[in-house]
């Protein structure tokens, strides 16, 4: 009797064992699938490949170019008062103006400038991807060709000579960069003394994802700085974005001013 006991006790303890194995087994794995499953979303998904480097973020680009428009929903209205009316005020007073708008994307800068009748200049737009480059380019075909040009290229080479723009924009955009500073420096280089770059900065809880690459307002300001921009101003402006503007070199008075109202979404400026 006292011996199947034993043997009883004895399976028993055996069996809790296999069974204590296997939970712990499945438990590492399924801790382990959510580590990795977490990790590829935020690589991924949240900072869009730029851990990865510039070819992960393009190839992202370019899988996801034909949803892009469909995702962003782009509103007339609020393209008026976020893209169109700030591009307006800062090349104000200049005759037909030479705009470059670099990572173009689906080309939305081109595209509101074009419809815009107060606009008579000329826009340039880049990007590294050339999907997103062929949905701008079939948006564009109804639009003004002499006003227009797309271009594959990246924004850490432009290639164009010095002094040649009246207004560089590059949104939602320079947080993908390999190098920020070297990107920003190149924009400058294009821009005409005297000339305005329009630029975005990623905020709140999804700027502070893409860890050192975050910069706070004022980290910016002293960036745009470094590279060159003077009279610097920052104003609120899409959900999770900031826009600034700064001069290359000095700026008239009245330019300065004028941008004071840059981006009026009935917001203050932050
Ligand atoms: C979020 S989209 C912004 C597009 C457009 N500016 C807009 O506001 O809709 C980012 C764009 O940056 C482009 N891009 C990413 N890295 C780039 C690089 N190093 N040089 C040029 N374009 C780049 C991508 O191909 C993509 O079209």
């Amino acid at each position: 009797m006292s011996n199947n006991c034993s043997n009883f006790r004895q399976r028993s303890t055996a069996g809790c064992k296999w069974l204590y194995n296997r939970l712990m087994t499945w438990l590492i794995i399924t801790l382990f699938t959510f580590l990795t499953a977490g990790l590829a979303y935020w690589l991924l998904v949240t900072t869009e490949g730029v851990f990865l480097g510039r070819r992960v973020v393009v190839w992202l680009y370019d899988l996801t170019a034909h949803r892009y428009d469909g995702v962003k929903e782009f509103s007339p209205e609020d393209e008026r008062i976020l893209v169109t009316n700030p591009v307006l005020v800062a090349v104000q007073g200049v005759d037909r103006p030479l705009v470059l708008d670099v990572a173009t994307g689906t080309g939305r800068v081109v595209y509101d400038l074009l419809q815009a009748e107060a606009f008579t200049g000329t826009v340039i737009g880049l990007d590294a991807s050339w999907p997103m480059l062929a949905v701008a380019k079939r948006k564009l075909q109804a639009y003004g060709q002499g006003q227009q040009t797309l271009l594959q290229g990246v924004a850490g080479r432009l290639p164009f000579g010095g002094d040649a723009f009246d207004l560089v924009t590059c949104l939602e955009a320079l947080e993908f960069f390999p190098r920020q500073e070297e990107a920003l420096r190149e924009m400058v280089r294009v821009l005409r003394p005297g000339s305005a770059l329009l630029v975005t900065r990623r905020t709140g809880h999804e700027g502070r994802f893409f860890l050192h690459r975050y910069r706070s307002e004022a980290q910016f300001v002293a960036l745009l700085g470094r590279v060159g921009l003077t009279n610097i101003r920052i104003f609120n402006w899409e959900v999770g974005y900031d826009l600034a503007i700064g001069w290359k070199g000095t700026a008239g008075a009245a330019a300065v001013d004028s941008a004071a109202g840059l981006v009026y979404n009935g917001q203050e400026e932050s």
